[in-house]
């Protein structure tokens, strides 16, 4: 795509912004094939354990169909990104301070992202650069994968987080969505989380083998980020509206969860040279223009 004059003295403009703000946030990016593998409960826990090791943490709900980390969270928002996108709120007044974390709580049944109007993208560009500023890392729980919108959302982040179970239709739809985010330009950096694993063993055999089908047959490269063991302590925080990782802080969940944001929050995983989150999302917000 050719940008228009304004376009590219617009595009200058931002990429002058990014390189005065600093060093950003790390953006990982929660997503998944399949829908109800785990990934909201992930997104929650992996933010309060990357904050209970003293880092910033924003954890932004973008997942447009069913919204609902505040309620893993236990908060009750007064204001949604909805009113951000519409101008009726400022993104730091949207802001809800939980169990050490900011969430950015979610709207449900927005428009996609891509459908977005001129001024709404101009709105959502601003609050990302707000919050990449007051972050270490920026979570962000993308909804399931069929839509365009979430795969290049996942892709412009730095990391991608793909969740998958050990059943074979998560597996499948992991897959295709580590196919779709491979294909996009300049893509994440893809992390395989297996979640609700019997056992370590199992959840090694899933990552091996979804690793190397997508080296085979792709040539794509997913890390394994680690697994999460299947645990009633899940479902019964959920229930208590707490996140596990502070309810049960030494279920196996738990245990597994901080291992994760040991080594994917804390760890120096950075990615290697890539061009800014928000020169990224603002290239995928002006695709719908
Ligand atoms: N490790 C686990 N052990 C046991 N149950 C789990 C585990 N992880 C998630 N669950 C359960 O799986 C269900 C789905 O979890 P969650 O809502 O986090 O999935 P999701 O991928 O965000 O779903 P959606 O695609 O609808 O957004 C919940 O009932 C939760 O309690
Ligand atoms: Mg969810």
């Amino acid at each position: 795509m050719r940008l228009s004059a304004a376009g590219a003295d617009q595009a200058e403009e931002l990429r002058r912004m990014v390189a005065a703000r600093g060093p950003a946030a790390r953006v990982i990016a929660v997503t998944s094939g399949k829908g109800g593998v785990g990934k909201t409960n992930l997104a929650v826990n992996l933010a309060v354990a990357a904050a209970q090791r003293g880092k910033r943490v924003i954890l932004i709900d973008l997942d447009l169909g069913l919204a609902n980390a505040d309620v893993i969270l236990g908060v009750q928002p007064r204001a949604t990104l909805a009113h951000v996108l519409s101008g009726r709120r400022e993104i730091l007044e949207v802001l809800a301070p939980a169990h050490g974390i900011q969430l950015l709580p979610g709207a449900s049944g927005l428009d996609s992202l891509a459908n977005l109007g001129a001024p709404e993208r101009e709105r959502l560009r601003a609050a990302f650069d707000r919050l990449s500023r007051r972050a270490d890392f920026v979570i962000v729980d993308t909804g399931a994968g069929a839509h365009r919108n979430v795969i290049e959302f996942a892709a412009a982040a730095d990391e991608a987080l793909v969740v998958t179970t050990p059943e074979p239709t998560a597996l499948v739809d992991a897959y295709a969505m580590v196919k779709m985010l491979s294909r996009e330009p300049d893509p994440a950096s893809i992390r395989l989380v297996v979640n609700q694993a019997e056992d370590r063993a199992e959840a090694e055999r899933v990552s091996q083998g979804l690793a190397s089908v997508a080296e085979r047959f792709l040539s794509a490269r997913v890390d394994r980020a680690g697994y999460v063991l299947r645990d009633e302590a899940v479902p019964r925080s959920v229930r208590a509206k707490a996140p596990f990782v502070v309810a049960e802080p030494r279920c196996a969940a738990s245990v597994c969860v901080r291992n994760l944001a040991a080594r994917l929050v804390v760890g120096s995983a950075v990615p290697v040279e890539r061009r800014g989150f928000l020169d990224r999302v603002f290239g995928f917000l002006r695709k719908g223009a």
